[in-house]
C-alpha cells in the first residue's frame, strides 16, 4: 500500500506533523512518500493520500488548495485524509471553519483533523506580533503528539484492514 503525505508549511510546524505521521505509518509497513507540495507527485500512483496545511488568516495555504483543485478527479477514487494546523484562540476556539468549506467543496476526505501548531511570535513582523498579542495568542510549540499519533494509528488501521481484506 503506497501512501502520499503531501503538506504545505511556512514555519515548519506542519512539516513536523507530516514527518511524524510518515514515520509512524512506515512502522506499520506502509510505503510512504513525503512530499512538500511541490506538485511533482502524481496522485494516481498512490493508493491513499494524507494532505495537511497550516491555516493563515483563516485559509489553507494556496499550494494546498491548488493541490486539491488540480488532483480533484484523481482524489475522488482515493482514500483521503486532511489535516489543518493552526492556533487556538483566546476563547479556546479554533479558526477552522472558513477554510474547511473550500476543502469540503473540492474533495471528500474520510476525515479532517485540526491540530494546534507552533509559533514563535518573535519571528513575526511587528504589526503581526501586536495583532497576535491582541488576539490572545501565545508563543510556543503546542503540537499534541499523542493526538497526532492516535489519528495516524487510525489511518494505519483502516489502510492495513483494506489491504488484508483483498
Ligand atoms: C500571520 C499569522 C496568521 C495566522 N492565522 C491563523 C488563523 O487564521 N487561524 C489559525 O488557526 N492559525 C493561524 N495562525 C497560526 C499558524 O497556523 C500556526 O502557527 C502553525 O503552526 C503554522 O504552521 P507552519 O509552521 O507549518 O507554517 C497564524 C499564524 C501567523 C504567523
Amino acid at each position: 500500500m503506497t501512501v502520499l503525505i503531501a503538506y504545505a508549511s511556512r514555519a515548519g510546524a506542519t512539516r513536523g506533523v507530516a514527518e511524524r505521521i510518515a514515520t509512524r505509518l512506515r512502522s506499520f509497513g506502509l510505503d510512504v512518500h513525503l512530499d512538500p507540495l511541490l506538485g511533482r507527485e502524481e496522485v494516481g500512483r498512490f493508493q491513499a493520500v494524507v494532505l495537511g496545511s497550516p491555516i493563515y488568516s483563516g485559509e489553507w495555504e494556496t499550494e494546498a488548495v491548488d493541490f486539491l483543485r488540480r488532483n480533484a478527479p484523481a482524489l475522488a477514487g482515493h482514500a483521503l485524509w486532511t489535516f489543518s494546523v493552526g492556533w487556538v484562540g483566546r476563547d479556546g476556539t479554533t479558526h477552522d471553519a472558513k477554510h474547511l468549506e473550500e476543502i469540503n467543496r473540492l474533495a471528500q476526505a474520510r476525515e479532517h483533523r485540526f491540530f494546534v501548531g507552533a509559533l514563535d511570535s518573535a519571528d513575526l513582523p511587528l504589526v503581526q506580533r501586536l495583532a497576535f498579542r491582541m488576539r490572545g495568542g501565545r508563543s510556543g510549540d503546542f503540537r499534541d503528539w499523542a493526538a497526532i499519533d492516535a489519528w495516524t494509528d487510525e489511518i494505519a488501521r483502516q489502510l492495513t484492514a483494506s489491504t488484508s481484506a483483498r
